[in-house]
């Protein structure tokens, strides 16, 4: 959730992550978003108490006037924090599987875009008027294309950038899932705008990952990593979309750029091209998506129903289901499970 303070400190093992919450009375023990803490020690603001970056509680002031403290009871309360190329997850479960299994499908796929020598290359934020699954249900099929879209890459008929009805949808386990959308015939996208609208890609001027296979350079290809992580990946660089919950009706999306390092002060142009051509396109579901969030608060809002180019959204719900428990949900509102014959 946004607003959990977490801290994660790097160890000569890896990372360790804490509730950024001093076991004393609960101060805060870092507030800057990044840094570095000299002699490896966190001190908290309030009275000072101090801890190892194994979250061991190794420094109390004054500690004669707590009488009976067992300071090995008073260590910084760890979270789970696996890292995944250069990508830290933590989670709030400690019972959860290891993240190197949770993601077993995607690994591999994955791994072709040289992870671990990527750069961050851009971040940003937008905040939305909707729950999180009404954005993220939006990135996880192309039947709106035609009529959201319409005006970039969405145009029916020979001209139109992609060929949404030949999209070839992978459903793994744990509600994860892959999309590869065609180009249409003779679109070009590192070249060309759209003949009908004048919509380009902007994706010339940054070299391809050496190391990508011939799918993402021939099609327009995502994963989707349960619950909330969705990744259109390009040759050369891909954003991370993250829907995170703000309240029921509210959520925030960060998007995160990753690249090969460019080496350079500032981000070069063709970056900023492809960075602005893309935020076009996510400009045209961010506008429209709130109206279905308020749709969805009516009385006449009582269910919804998916085709076959929308399985990845029935296929997220029915995990959503799973984990939430079904005998925790009322029955008119559970997702009947039909896919598990389907997973790849
Ligand atoms: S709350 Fe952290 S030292 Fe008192
Ligand atoms: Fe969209």
């Amino acid at each position: 959730m946004p607003g959990m303070p977490i801290i994660v400190v790097r160890t000569e093992q890896g990372f360790n992550a804490f509730y950024n919450t001093c076991s004393h009375r609960g101060g805060c023990l870092v507030t800057e978003k990044q840094g570095t803490c000299p002699g490896k020690r966190l001190v908290c603001g309030y009275h000072a108490w101090v801890y190892d970056f194994e979250g061991k509680l190794i420094g109390v002031p004054d500690q004669r006037d707590f009488a009976g403290l067992d300071k090995s009871q008073r260590g910084l309360q760890r979270v789970r924090c696996e890292a995944w190329g250069g990508w830290i997850f933590i989670n709030g479960d400690p019972d959860a599987e290891p993240l190197a299994d949770y993601v077993r499908r995607l690994q591999p796929q994955m791994a072709q875009f040289d992870l671990d020598n990527l750069s961050l290359i851009d971040r940003y934020s937008y905040d939305c008027a909707c729950n999180w699954k009404i954005l993220m249900d939006a990135f996880a099929e192309n039947y709106h294309f035609v009529s959201v879209h319409r005006g970039t890459v969405g145009l029916p008929g020979p001209k139109c950038a992609v060929e949404h009805r030949g999209t070839v949808m992978a459903l793994y386990e744990n509600g994860h899932s892959r999309n590869i959308l065609p180009w249409n015939d003779g679109f070009e996208p590192r070249e060309s705008a759209s003949e009908e609208t004048g919509f380009s890609m902007g994706m010339g001027g940054i070299a391809d990952i050496e190391s990508v296979g011939p799918i993402p350079r021939e099609f327009i290809t995502a994963f989707t990593c349960f619950p909330n992580l969705t990744t259109p990946v390009y040759a050369n660089g891909f954003p991370l979309l993250l829907f995170w919950p703000t309240g029921l009706n509210t959520c925030r999306m960060d998007v995160v750029w990753m690249g090969l390092p460019h080496g350079e002060a500032e981000l070069p142009e063709a970056w900023k091209e492809k960075i602005k051509a893309f935020n076009v396109i996510l400009d045209e579901d961010l506008t429209f998506l709130p109206s279905v969030q308020i749709s969805a608060e009516s009385p006449a809002f009582r269910s919804v129903v998916v085709n076959y180019q929308e399985r990845r959204i029935y296929h997220a719900h029915e995990q959503i289901d799973r984990v939430i428990g079904p005998e925790r949900i009322p029955e008119h509102l559970r997702v009947t499970p039909v896919l598990a014959g389907m997973i790849e």
